[in-house]
């Protein structure tokens, strides 16, 4: 077994044997005929906090108290544990009042926003790698516009030296948009490859009726359209990369607002806090 494999087993177990002692150590404080709301929330209020600490520990990145690697572990066990102790903690049925219904949407959002980030910070670096060059996320713009300038260089010399107009009426009419502006929404949230198929087959079927010097220009077009799409494609699971995270932050602190004031309201009506 590898080391990944051990570590992944050990967290598992823990997760579970914690949460199996949860739940007898409630069911026997319920069978003493004692609440044992105050038990389990108060376990989770502490989870989501260890969570959201999380993010200070990432901002002192020399603080003595553990290594990243241990707190991203540690985040992730405790995160997917905390689901089992709001299935110990809030009773089966539909939230009641505003304060608890927005408390069950937070969490389970923010809860639903760490497991697709967990998915995806360990997939999408393996699909980047693949596109062969990598390219950092704030400098996709400058070489969109580098691949842009290349395409109409090429296109516009063929032109003036070759006379292509066969390949030059074939660029204004299904290249010049695809190089000079940006895909829209959908392609970002959800990237496909079908524009790319079909220009490729375009331009395959285009250059049956091409001279010699023309199709020189078009291998390059090839080139500059596979480029494109690879560039636009990075930018989509980059893209993506940093938006799950910006939003798993965004929903923590609506989070431990809503859950503080549920605590405190639940200790309010029962007399005030211990
Ligand atoms: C439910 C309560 C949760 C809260 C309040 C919470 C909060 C946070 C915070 C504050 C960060 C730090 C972001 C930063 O500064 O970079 C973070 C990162 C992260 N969380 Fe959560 N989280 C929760 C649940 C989960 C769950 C259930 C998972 C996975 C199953 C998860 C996976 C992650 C991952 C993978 C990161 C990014 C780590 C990295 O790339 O450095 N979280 N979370």
């Amino acid at each position: 077994m590898t080391f990944f494999a051990r570590r992944r087993w050990i967290g598992v177990a823990v997760t579970l044997t914690t949460l199996v002692g949860v739940r007898l150590w409630a069911e026997r404080m319920e069978n003493r005929l004692q609440s044992s709301s105050y038990f389990t929330g108060w376990l989770l209020l502490s989870a989501i906090v260890v969570l959201a600490a999380f993010q200070l520990r990432k901002k002192l990145p020399a603080a003595p108290f553990g290594s990243a690697a241990t707190w991203l572990q540690a985040h992730i066990y405790i995160g997917l544990g905390s689901a089992g102790l709001y299935a110990i903690h809030a009773p089966w049925r539909w939230p009641n009042g505003i304060l608890e219904t927005t408390l069950s949407f937070v969490y389970l959002a923010t809860f639903a926003s760490g497991a697709v980030g967990l998915y995806w910070t360990r997939s999408l670096p393996r699909r980047l790698s693949r596109l062969g060059s990598e390219v950092i996320y704030e400098q996709i713009s400058a070489e969109r516009h580098r691949i842009q300038q290349r395409a109409q260089g090429a296109i516009l010399s063929a032109v003036r030296t070759a006379g292509a107009t066969t390949l030059g009426e074939f660029y204004n009419a299904r290249l010049h948009d695809y190089f000079s502006t940006r895909r829209g929404w959908s392609f970002r949230l959800w990237p496909t490859s079908e524009l790319r198929k079909s220009l490729l087959s375009e331009l395959t079927e285009t250059t049956r009726y091409l001279s010699d010097d023309e199709r020189k220009t078009a291998e390059q077009l090839f080139a500059l359209l596979r480029e494109r799409d690879d560039l636009d494609y990075s930018e989509s699971l980059q893209w993506r990369l940093k938006a799950w995270l910006f939003v798993h932050i965004a929903l923590t602190y609506p989070l431990l607002l809503a859950a503080g004031l549920h605590a405190w309201t639940a200790h309010l009506f029962d007399g005030g806090l211990p």
